[in-house]
């Protein structure tokens, strides 16, 4: 099979392995990510049966058949992969038919954790515009009355006996807290463009480090993995530092013994893009920050929802840090991931770079 180079490169950026398989199910074409499924090289692999490198009886071989017998596509979901070859996985499947030659079939393997890293990318953004439209709303339904309640209490202490006036300040003052969470949420109806400008990951991951050492983070050892050479953000200072700050915040609350040790970590993905459903563009993220901590981990049924507003596992949470994060990072076109069990947690944060160093690099 003849690919021209343009092709190969376009294939090999993919993190799901391609796979072509011939009429006799050879393999006749192969990208990086499959020889790294099938822990094999490009040489070892092609002409090889495709029998011989997936499980005995592997529900796939069937649907390979099924493809070149009738030429039309099928999809198989969770699917598990083990073989001395390749590491147990779990992978979502396409297999097409080749259109040029339909005795070829063109096989798109999905590990499971590049499909849960979409979905949970998708479940955080969805989670930021329902939060945006509950924030407006409230902003005015509930502060204008709250604040004739307020008046009225007011009024009513100047003229009750002084062992009632107790209640009408209890009323003032949880009018107050109110008022104070509903303007913690109306940072989520700021429909302003994000601000744009060259910001030092980390110079920001220092400031907020700074902050969290003499609150809430003060037992907590801090440990950095950094790329020296990593290249300028494209975003807004203020907003990343309270992107962070709320990561840092959680992972430090989350730690309830004496070892508490968290990792700030910054990295370069060559290619690593973003593309959401329904919408060509594409973004260049290649920036990757992580935090990661070493506390009891995010509990399992929450799994699905921290990103929504008011969910909370603390007495005193009120739920907002993620939700204002996942909205910070969606203004930002970024991406947001995590993988969580008990002694290790990791948040990680994808953000494009600044446009001039874009510019400067060779792709
Ligand atoms: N690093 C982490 N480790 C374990 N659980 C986490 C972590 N980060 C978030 N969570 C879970 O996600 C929930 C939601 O987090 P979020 O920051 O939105 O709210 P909160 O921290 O509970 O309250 P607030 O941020 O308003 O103080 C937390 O209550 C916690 O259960
Ligand atoms: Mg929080």
């Amino acid at each position: 099979m003849i690919i021209s180079e343009n092709t190969q490169s376009i294939l090999n950026s993919l993190d799901s392995s391609i796979v072509m398989v011939g009429p006799n199910s050879e393999i006749s074409y192969l990208n990086n990510a499959a020889e790294q499924l099938f822990s094999g090289s490009h040489t070892q692999l092609l002409g090889s049966k495709i029998e011989t490198v997936l499980p005995a009886n592997s529900p796939i071989l069937l649907l390979i058949k099924k493809v070149q017998n009738t030429t039309s596509a099928v999809s198989d979901y969770g699917i598990t992969l083990d073989t001395p070859r390749i590491l147990k996985q779990i992978v979502n499947i396409q297999i097409s038919p080749f259109i040029e030659d339909p005795n070829h079939v063109i096989l798109n393997i999905f590990t499971r954790s590049i499909a849960d890293k979409i979905d949970k990318q998708l479940i955080h953004r969805n989670a930021a515009r329902s939060i945006t439209a509950i924030a407006s709303t409230l902003g005015h339904e509930i502060k204008n009355p709250l604040s004739g309640i307020k008046g009225a209490a007011q009024l009513l202490g100047t003229c009750i006996r002084d062992e009632n006036r107790e209640l009408t300040q209890l009323i003032c003052d949880e009018s107050d807290r109110i008022c104070s969470l509903i303007d913690r949420m109306e940072i989520f109806s700021d429909k302003r463009p994000v601000k744009r400008e060259p910001v030092n990951a980390h110079k920001v991951l220092e400031r907020v480090r700074l902050i969290a050492e003499n609150g809430v983070a003060k037992k907590i050892k801090f440990i950095e993995q950094y790329d020296p050479s990593l290249p300028f953000i494209n975003g807004d200072h203020d907003q990343l530092i309270q992107i962070f700050l709320n990561l840092i915040k959680n992972a430090a609350e989350s730690i309830n013994h004496d070892h508490g040790e968290i990792i700030l970590r910054t990295a370069y993905q060559h290619g690593v893009k973003f593309a959401l459903p329904g919408d060509k563009s594409q973004f260049l993220l290649p920036l990757v920050i992580s935090i990661q901590d070493n506390g009891v981990g995010v509990p399992r049924n929450l799994n699905e929802l921290i990103f929504d507003a008011f969910v909370t596992s603390k007495s005193n949470g009120t739920g907002l840090g993620l939700a204002l994060v996942a909205k910070l990072i969606d203004d930002h076109g970024g991406a947001l991931e995590f993988d969580s069990e008990p002694g290790r947690t990791i948040f990680k944060v994808l953000l494009p770079m600044h446009k001039k160093e874009i510019d400067d690099e060779v792709y």
